[in-house]
């Protein structure tokens, strides 16, 4: 055991005690955050004169030493610590002696883990963003090559009208570009700084916030000390918006694996994103698309968590937002990891065009389209709806497509059809006539394909 305020107790804390309050085996995962917050901080001081510049070179000199040795695997970061803040000071006063015993001066450990929290947090946005960037990417390659592929687009997992594969992927490019911007979003609402905020009330030193904000690549101090030590917003809304992250790769999960199956065959996950079975040869399962589902619970598990752990915290800090490091870490790992994991497996996932559109033309997506030609041909909408459901139960009798009627048969139905329905009702035809913007018309999704570059070079 190895505490930084043994001075007012006359007992040795209870081991268990001591093992339930500790934080180090999970607060070493942001030790380069803690040293690099410290830096600042002194050089802060140095520069208000509260240390000399020989105990900040010191100080400063000691801790990279120590940043150096644990990168390098010769500093074993110790869970005789309480944790990572007392294991640096500690280590830093075991190595330069009095100088180090300064290094504390106007911090408390609330606003110290309050910045590693939000400095740790902050370049995992900058990550998970970056991760975001390569699956649209990936997206954005799909829907350039196929925006004449054919499949069909479903309402209640029921065919229901053509679209294109790139306009399918053109669904997910939005929700992926959401999230990067929700992340955006909670980026700029959290980069302000809370060193200098002390325990709770300030402290009686003359600290530059605005130096020290300014030194660590914040826009400015935090305005309220109580608010910088016990708000942990910031991590419920990244929380917030990885559920959401999880849930659009979730959806789409579902969706690869239905395409997947042997019934549909829309596509077929590569070898290196597929699994076996260990007693049926034939199978090839889509476990990585069902571990990214299954996965998502997780994630909103920890938002659920976070959430129920700050509502009832009085101002300021408590020790029930220590509770907030593994949840957070475990649902950034997650969505790091499913996030790689899916690009990887979409980048190398074949689409059966064929399979596809074949689909697409025996399910009766065409059947709306046939509709429209009566109406253009002066029939009421109500009464082409009946007469194309006459031709869709005609055809179900006869196992064929709408394509697949002589024209003999369409007019035994309404007189009204002649030789052109056929070009009316083609998928090309159905699809392109969808021109207006956000329809999978060729027109259109070149227009938004457009869009997309643009979006990609410049964010
Ligand atoms: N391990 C603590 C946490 O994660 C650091 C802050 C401790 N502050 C205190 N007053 N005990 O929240």
């Amino acid at each position: 055991m190895a505490q930084l305020w043994g001075g007012r107790f006359t007992k040795e804390t209870d081991q268990l005690v001591y093992n339930f309050n500790a934080s180090i085996s999970f607060d070493q995962k942001f030790y380069e955050q803690d040293i690099k917050g410290s830096i600042a901080h002194v050089t802060m001081l140095a520069k208000q004169n509260i240390l000399t510049e020989a105990e900040k070179e010191k100080i400063i000199a000691g801790l990279q030493g120590i940043l150096k040795d644990v990168k390098a695997g010769v500093l074993e970061i110790s869970d005789k610590y309480e944790d990572i803040h007392s294991f640096v000071e500690a280590t830093l006063i075991d190595r330069i002696g009095e100088a180090g015993k300064k290094l504390h001066t106007g911090r408390s450990r609330n606003d110290q883990v309050a910045l590693d929290m939000k400095l740790f947090t902050r370049d995992e946005v900058t990550a998970i963003n970056g991760l975001l960037k390569e699956l649209l990417e990936v997206l954005y390659t799909i829907m350039k090559d196929n925006t004449e592929t054919f499949m069909p687009g479903f309402t209640h997992l029921q065919k229901a009208q053509p679209i294109t594969l790139a306009h399918h992927m053109g669904a997910y490019f939005e929700m992926f570009k959401r999230d990067r911007s929700r992340l955006h979003d909670i980026y700029e609402r959290m980069n302000y700084c809370p060193l200098g905020s002390g325990a709770l009330a300030g402290t009686t030193y003359p600290l530059d916030r605005e130096y020290t904000a300014e030194l660590l690549g914040f826009y400015g101090p935090t305005l309220n000390s109580m608010d910088s030590v016990a708000d942990r917003d910031y991590l419920i809304e990244l929380l917030s918006a990885l559920s959401t992250i999880m849930m659009h790769l979730s959806r789409f999960s579902e969706e690869v694996i239905i395409w997947n199956s042997n019934e549909y065959r829309f596509v077929e996950i590569d070898d290196a994103y597929s699994t076996g079975s260990s007693i049926m040869p034939q199978k090839k399962n889509p476990d990585i698309a069902e571990l990214v589902r299954g996965k998502t619970g997780r994630v909103y598990g920890a938002l659920m968590s976070l959430l129920t752990t700050m509502k009832g915290i009085p101002l300021a800090y408590n020790k029930d937002m220590q509770e907030d490091k593994e949840f957070v870490f475990d649902a950034i790992d997650t969505a790091k990891g499913c996030l790689a994991l899916f690009t990887g497996m979409l980048r190398t996932m074949r689409f059966n065009n064929t399979v596809m559109e074949n689909s697409a033309k025996n399910g009766f997506t065409n059947a709306t389209d046939a509709a429209d030609y009566l109406v253009n041909h002066g029939v009421a909408f109500r009464d082409a709806h009946g007469i194309v459901g006459q031709l869709v139960l005609y055809c179900i009798e006869k196992d064929i497509a709408l394509d697949d009627m002589t024209l003999e048969e369409y007019k035994a139905i309404s007189p009204v059809f002649e030789e052109d329905i056929y070009e009316a009702i083609s998928m090309e035809t159905c699809v392109n006539k969808r021109m207006t913007i956000g329809a999978p018309g060729k027109e259109a999704m070149e227009q938004v394909i457009g869009i997309y570059e643009k979006y990609l070079a410049e964010s």
